[in-house]
């Protein structure tokens, strides 16, 4: 059982999430909504089913990821009625329910068959949820208004859930020291990850996204999602980007370690850290977060003179003539939560030049959001560069060197304060 102090916050959580909800009701003219959890669809042509991990609005108010089929009422002025799915199967386990004092805050009945429950009389009802679920259920379907304001109410997080979030980040900071350590005895990618899912004690299916962990070259694949199991000739670098879930919410953490004798690529680490330090400070209320973004291309282009990997241009020439997205092709984050992409970051396009951004907001106290610069050597990105006109300033021989190595991404996990930057990952 969590803490007192966690299990408190989390009834007032649950208090400020009726007077979201209720005020998105209102505003939209709907007297209650039903919220369906979801279930694991089937692979095409099988009989087998995907891993399940819970539909987002679900979590936001019980945090319970494993739950197929089960479903949340919540309308104005009335109790919350949940109805978990405990089917009497001896096929598969029925997860036993949580005796913790947020379940005394709700009805709850037990759903015996994977169908709807049968609804208390409701007045206009939206449901929302995977269609394939919803479809029989009267109502609503996923009114995109609605959807929207309710998506807001997840943006800025309650004290609740910045002590979940900071719990997943203690927990996967097990996780990577575990992993450097083997990757610095010479670990194959697939020994990495059985290092972090016994130091994190969490499967893989259960994390909140597939880890990334290039060894070597394979570092310089932003998503990587292989594991090699053959041990490395020499571990030259390690990038794992890896993450826990705790009570539904999720970390993302990445780190980036040199292999011993890497004294260029241990140097060019540094330099990023410290810039990504940099850009952590600037996790405060007001700060347009596009800004964050141009200050890691700026950040980016010092980092490639000082390295010497690009030499005779200015470092806002090489922002401008896109030079540094050809070795930072990602944004520098997004927002956190329930969800590892958390919903609402860009209510508005992207910009031209920054069109993976996935948030494009001013950060408000409250907000959680990944700062992520990274810094790789990506040959489909680099070589139209080399053969342009701009190419004979970049130093061939030294991307040939570093090419091996991959790429570097740093990654934290900061929360928007008044008093400024919370950084959950660095404590
Ligand atoms: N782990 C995926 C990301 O950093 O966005
Ligand atoms: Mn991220
Ligand atoms: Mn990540």
């Amino acid at each position: 059982m969590p803490e007192h102090g966690l299990l408190n916050l989390q009834i007032d959580h649950l208090d400020e999430l009726q007077r979201r909800y209720e005020s998105a009701l209102n505003e939209h003219g709907f007297d209650g909504v039903l919220i369906a959890s979801g279930a694991a669809p089937y692979r095409y042509g099988d009989d087998q089913r995907w891993h399940f991990q819970g539909y987002g609005p679900f979590l936001h108010w019980t945090g319970l990821t494993g739950r197929e089929h089960s479903w949340l009422l919540i309308r104005t002025g009335e109790t919350p009625i949940l109805w978990l799915h405990e089917p009497v199967d001896f096929w598969h386990a029925t997860l036993p329910r949580p005796e913790e004092p947020w379940l005394e805050r709700m009805i709850v009945h037990t759903l015996a068959e994977a169908e709807p429950p049968s609804l208390p009389a409701c007045g206009e009802l939206a449901v929302l949820g995977d269609p394939a679920q919803i479809g029989s259920v009267p109502g609503n379907h996923n009114p995109e208004a609605l959807i929207q304001t309710l998506n807001e109410t997840r943006v800025r997080k309650t004290a609740y859930e910045v002590e979940c979030l900071a719990e997943a980040n203690r927990r996967a900071l097990k996780g990577h020291e575990a992993a450097r350590k083997v990757f610095q005895e010479g670990a194959s990618e697939f020994e990495i990850s059985l290092a972090y899912q016994q130091a994190t004690g969490q499967r893989e299916a259960d994390a909140p996204y597939h880890s990334i962990i290039g060894v070597n070259a394979h570092a310089g694949t932003l998503h990587y999602q292989y594991y090699d199991t053959a041990r490395p000739d020499a571990s030259r670098s390690l990038l794992i980007d890896a993450g826990v879930r705790y009570r539904g919410y999720c970390s993302d953490i990445t780190r980036t370690t040199a292999g011993e004798g890497e004294r260029r690529f241990a140097a060019l680490i540094h330099g990023l850290d410290q810039l990504q330090q940099r850009l952590c400070t600037m996790v405060t209320p007001g700060t347009d977060y596009a800004d964050i973004h141009q200050k890691a291309h700026q950040g980016v282009a010092a980092l490639l003179s000082a390295s010497g990997l690009v030499t005779g241009l200015d470092d806002q020439v090489m922002v401008d003539e896109g030079i540094t997205r050809a070795f930072f092709p990602h944004g520098v984050g997004h927002f956190l939560g329930v969800q590892v992409h958390d919903v609402s970051g860009k209510p508005k396009p992207a910009s031209k030049d920054s069109p993976n951004l996935r948030m494009s907001r001013q950060l408000e106290e409250g907000m959680v959001v990944t700062i992520e610069p990274g810094l790789y050597i990506i040959p489909s990105l680099l070589d139209p560069v080399l053969e342009g006109p701009l190419g004979k300033h970049i130093d061939t021989s030294l991307v040939a060197e570093l090419r091996g190595c991959g790429g570097i991404r740093i990654e934290d996990n900061v929360a928007v304060t008044v008093d400024g930057p919370r950084n959950l990952t660095r404590g």
